[in-house]
């Protein structure tokens, strides 16, 4: 008998790690629904993820934070298996502008969804969390899953608190949670078809350079270079997009084994899968060489200035890589020089 595909939601907003992510799951034979209100977001990437798998997906056009509409995708698609949640807001400096814009939009919509999970009994999700969680200026790097965690920006805070719903729902109602902190991810697939292209001023770092490369700024601020690192500006844990996500399928895939590992062995199902990783390289890069870096893929001078320390950053943030390897049986496998080479690619296709 032909094996059927499996189907999993995905929940999208604005961010580029979905799309990534889809191609992933749709290259295994994955079925994909994907919701998103398209009120910030560009359609084309859908044609474009088509482009790259030679795989439809099924597309809504609604709201996640109205409870009816998302219903009727639950409703309509009773195959679902699990859910990928990326839906969220995720700039630090807006959350502190307007802290109820992140309460109301991160952590209802994730309160949605898993109100609908639990009613229509899927209860199998991977979440995108984020490094911001750790407690970073008391921890010494590199951090791992089990360091303690704090936040410093109600962005950080909606995090944190949907992990804490995710945990009490996997202990309660038997949810099966995997939590994946991303550190820094570099975005874009090899293809140059889809990646990160803000229209506006970006206020991560490599957006940002190669937006000098691509003489759209004149220069990239360095915010400061007296941190404790090796050439005093910041280092941080750079990860090729695709890595992270193909991090998604080796996640949502160990929840399936568990749940295959129940069924097996007639296990009581009221029983959760609940686990947090890092999404990582284990390895930092500091600000100028990342400069350097470009330079080099670019073949461009990269001008930059030192100006003061942007408030709230720390030094080093650097992922501990291990538990990732060991229970996921998955490392990084894509170099800082192919993320970047990748990410220019899809710049210089994109504006020409
Ligand atoms: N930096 C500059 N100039 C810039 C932008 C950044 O010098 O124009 C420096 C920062 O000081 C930092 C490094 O480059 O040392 C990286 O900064 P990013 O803004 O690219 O990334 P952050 O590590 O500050 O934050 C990112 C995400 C957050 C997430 C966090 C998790 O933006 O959403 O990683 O670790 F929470």
């Amino acid at each position: 008998m032909e094996e059927q595909s499996r189907s999993i939601l995905i929940t999208w907003w604005l961010g580029y790690i979905w799309s990534h992510t889809s191609t992933v799951f749709l290259e295994e034979d994955y079925n994909i629904i994907i919701v998103d209100n398209l009120s910030n977001s560009d359609i084309s990437v859908l044609d474009k993820i088509k482009e790259i798998t030679w795989k439809k997906l099924k597309f809504y056009d609604l709201d996640i934070r109205n409870l009816e509409e998302f219903e009727k995708v639950f409703k309509n698609h009773p195959e679902i298996e699990g859910i990928i949640h990326f839906a969220a807001k995720k700039a630090v400096g807006e959350s502190c502008q307007d802290p109820f814009l992140y309460y109301e939009n991160n952590v209802i919509w994730t309160h949605n969804l898993l109100k609908l999970m639990q009613k229509y009994n899927k209860k199998n999700i991977v979440f995108s969390s984020s490094a911001t969680v750790y407690d970073s200026p008391k921890l010494l790097p590199p951090f791992s899953e089990n360091d303690r965690v704090g936040t410093y920006n109600p962005y950080g805070t909606t995090k944190l608190i949907m992990e804490y719903m995710l945990k009490d729902l996997a202990t309660f109602k038997w949810f099966n949670v995997v939590n994946l902190r991303y550190f820094n991810p570099i975005w874009a697939h090899h293809s140059g078809l889809i990646g990160e292209d803000p229209k506006w001023v970006p206020s991560n770092l490599i957006p940002y350079i190669l937006k000098v490369a691509n003489w759209e700024i004149e220069h990239v601020q360095i915010f400061w270079d007296d941190y404790d690192t090796v050439d005093g500006t910041g280092v941080r844990d750079y990860i090729h997009v695709m890595d992270v996500a193909e991090a998604h399928l080796s996640a949502f895939n160990q929840i399936l084994k568990y749940r295959e590992y129940l069924l097996e062995n007639k296990i009581d199902s009221n029983r959760w899968y609940f686990d947090i990783f890092n999404i990582w390289t284990g390895d930092g890069k500091s600000v100028k060489e990342i400069i350097e870096l470009v330079e080099k893929v670019t073949e461009k001078e990269i001008p930059y200035k030192i100006v003061s320390r942007r408030p709230g950053d720390i030094d080093t943030s650097i992922a501990n890589a291990q538990k990732a390897k060991q229970v996921l049986g998955r490392e990084y496998s894509r170099s800082m020089y192919q993320a970047i080479e990748d990410a220019w690619r899809f710049i210089q296709k994109n504006n020409s």
